[in-house]
């Protein structure tokens, strides 16, 4: 398989293909809430990532600043392509990303709780308890910067 080319979003087109994306996974394959699904930070304040395997939109991501964190957030690769680390090399471009660009202090996301030990594998480490967001069972996660 061709390598995953990951880069920053800067058109209206780009982010449409990443809330598609999006909706095919939470929306269609985990059952989130369609009006839950895309928020305010979508086109005001987040970085959004979309991954490209040879043309082929496979992943997406989006990173918001909220006070001290920077916080990963709709992190999708699509079915077909899952299990090939790219979930992993999604993940590190955008902890790249948020250092290099020093957006905050620490990296934070919250977790499904079934992909904890993902995240773990890639430094984070769980803090609070487990809540529920769209009816998906959750917790923070966050690592420094
Ligand atoms: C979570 C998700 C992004 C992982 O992407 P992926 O490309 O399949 O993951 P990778 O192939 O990079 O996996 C990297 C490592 O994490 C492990 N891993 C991946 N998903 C895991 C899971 N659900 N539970 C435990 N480990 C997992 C892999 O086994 C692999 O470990 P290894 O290298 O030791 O074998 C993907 O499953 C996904 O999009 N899920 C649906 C959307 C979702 O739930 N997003 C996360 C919201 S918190």
């Amino acid at each position: 398989m061709s390598e995953m080319i990951i880069s920053s979003v800067t058109t209206e087109a780009e982010r449409e293909i990443c809330y598609h994306l999006r909706h095919v996974v939470f929306v269609q394959e985990q059952g989130v809430p369609v009006e839950l699904e895309i928020d305010e930070h979508d086109a005001e304040d987040a970085y959004h990532f979309l991954g490209l395997i040879d043309g082929e939109p496979a992943a997406t991501a989006r990173i918001c600043v909220f006070g001290d964190k920077a916080k990963i957030q709709r992190v999708v690769v699509m079915k077909a392509f899952r299990g090939r680390n790219l979930g992993r090399q999604l993940m590190r471009h955008l902890m790249d990303f948020a250092r290099a660009n020093k957006l905050a202090p620490q990296i934070a996301l919250d977790a499904q709780t079934y992909a904890v030990a993902f995240y773990e594998s890639l430094g984070f480490e769980t803090t609070g308890e487990e809540f529920d967001d769209a009816g998906i069972a959750h917790i923070h996660m966050t690592q420094p910067a």
